[in-house]
């Protein structure tokens, strides 16, 4: 794959993103030549369930690079990767339009191509910390129990999804757009699809890096089957659960999908009364939020100056950028700035280091983060009965002699 798609290509430079022309014929061979490598990914990762795949790295090989290789992005699936014959496979498009249609990989990959580069994290990191002494008398928060590393920075190629809606020609009413996935997950009694759903504005944007893609490669690679092969979403600046992996099915409507993972899950909630969950609406755009990578949670450090590393991610917002990043060792009283480092781009993480002085005292360290749009990360947040959007300051324990 590798040797075949650059040679063929002409590149050129778009806002954001680069924008990739000429004939892509070839590279659907290239794909399925991939797939047996793909159904079997090595990944180093820490697994919290197998069936299905959920893992996430340690969070002090994760900030070693600003691209996150695919062998450290995180893994959130629900249900098994299905597995998808290429030459088989056709992605339909339905609903509010004009002309709906399929399309196989070769029509897919033979639309301009846009290569950007976003970070995707999933609504649920850092859900473990839910369920610390923080929070009293409320229910245990389940589902898979998220340290800080279900996130990851990774380029994305493939086709805007504004350029499949205007060949379809999307109808006055529409607002929204739904995707299907195309793995069969088990839900009480019924077997359901993933879904995502994104309104329609979002979905039409086609310039700069907030363009959502139909993606079939990830990192320079075909994607991986714990990534989505051959087709997914990549939503960028929104929640992870938009990007929809197995991507087999895109309809157009005036209203959200009634997809359970759009309906139900994915909201914030408080309660287990349903008019909570009726009230509350989807969660699109993901929120500020940034951790400590290294050291480790509970490392034993000498006195002194120390070196900490991290990420932080701006709010999903165009032109949103990290502004303040904090960190104290004293419980909030002094705070020290930290150095913002590496690429700074829309959509996408930023990576930081700080020097900060510790001594006997010192039990835990605090990092809070604002960004230009207005984010910023409070000292707590309430509870929510899913353990979503966790993005209070970041504690990390420590013991200081
Ligand atoms: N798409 C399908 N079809 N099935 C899934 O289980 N998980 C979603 C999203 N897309 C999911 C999916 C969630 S919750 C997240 S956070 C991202 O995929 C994770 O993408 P990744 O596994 O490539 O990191």
């Amino acid at each position: 794959m590798n040797n075949l798609l650059p040679s063929r290509r002409e590149v050129l430079l778009s806002s954001g993103g680069v924008l990739v022309a000429g004939s892509l014929k070839g590279t659907v061979d290239a794909l399925s030549q991939e797939v047996t490598a793909a159904k079997n990914p090595h990944k180093d990762l820490m697994f919290r369930t197998t069936d299905p795949r959920n893992g996430e790295p340690e969070l002090t090989k994760l900030v070693n690079s600003w691209q996150t290789p695919t062998e450290l992005f995180y893994v959130r699936s629900h249900a098994p990767n299905p597995e998808i014959e290429v030459d088989q496979f056709r992605l339909s498009v339905e609903g509010l339009v004009r002309r709906p249609g399929t399309f196989s990989m070769a029509d897919l990959m033979k639309m301009p191509s846009h290569l950007t580069t976003a970070t995707l994290t999933c609504a649920g990191n850092r859900r473990s910390e839910y369920n610390s002494k923080e929070y009293q008398n409320v229910p245990k928060v389940s589902g898979v129990q998220w340290e800080a590393g279900t996130i990851g920075n990774a380029t994305w190629e493939g086709c805007q999804l504004a350029a499949i809606l205007k060949r379809v020609e999307v109808l006055e009413n529409a607002k929204h757009v739904w995707f299907e996935g195309l793995d069969q997950i088990q839900k009480n009694s019924s077997i359901i699809g993933f879904g995502g759903s994104i309104p329609l504005e979002k979905a039409l944007v086609d310039n700069g890096p907030g363009a959502p893609l139909l993606a079939h490669q990830m990192n320079g690679q075909p994607l991986t089957a714990d990534h989505g092969f051959p087709l997914r979403m990549v939503v960028p600046g929104y929640i992870g659960a938009r990007s929809v992996k197995w991507l087999g099915k895109i309809v157009v409507s005036d209203r959200p999908s009634p997809n359970h993972y759009v309906a139900n899950a994915y909201k914030i909630v408080t309660k287990t009364d349903p008019l909570d969950w009726a009230e509350s609406g989807p969660i699109y755009r993901f929120p500020i939020n940034a951790a400590i990578c290294t050291p480790k949670s509970g490392s034993r450090l000498s006195a002194g100056a120390i070196e900490l590393t991290g990420y932080a991610l701006p709010t999903g917002r165009s032109h949103s950028q990290i502004k303040d990043l904090m960190i104290s060792a004293d419980g909030g009283r002094g705070w020290t700035r930290g150095k913002l480092i590496g690429k700074k781009q829309d959509f996408c993480w930023q990576l930081w280091t700080a020097n900060v002085q510790v001594n006997s005292k010192t039990t835990e360290l605090l990092l809070r983060a604002t960004d230009s749009s207005g984010g910023l990360m409070p000292a707590r947040i309430p509870w929510n009965a899913k353990g979503y959007l966790r993005n209070s300051w970041y504690r990390l324990p420590v013991e200081v002699s």
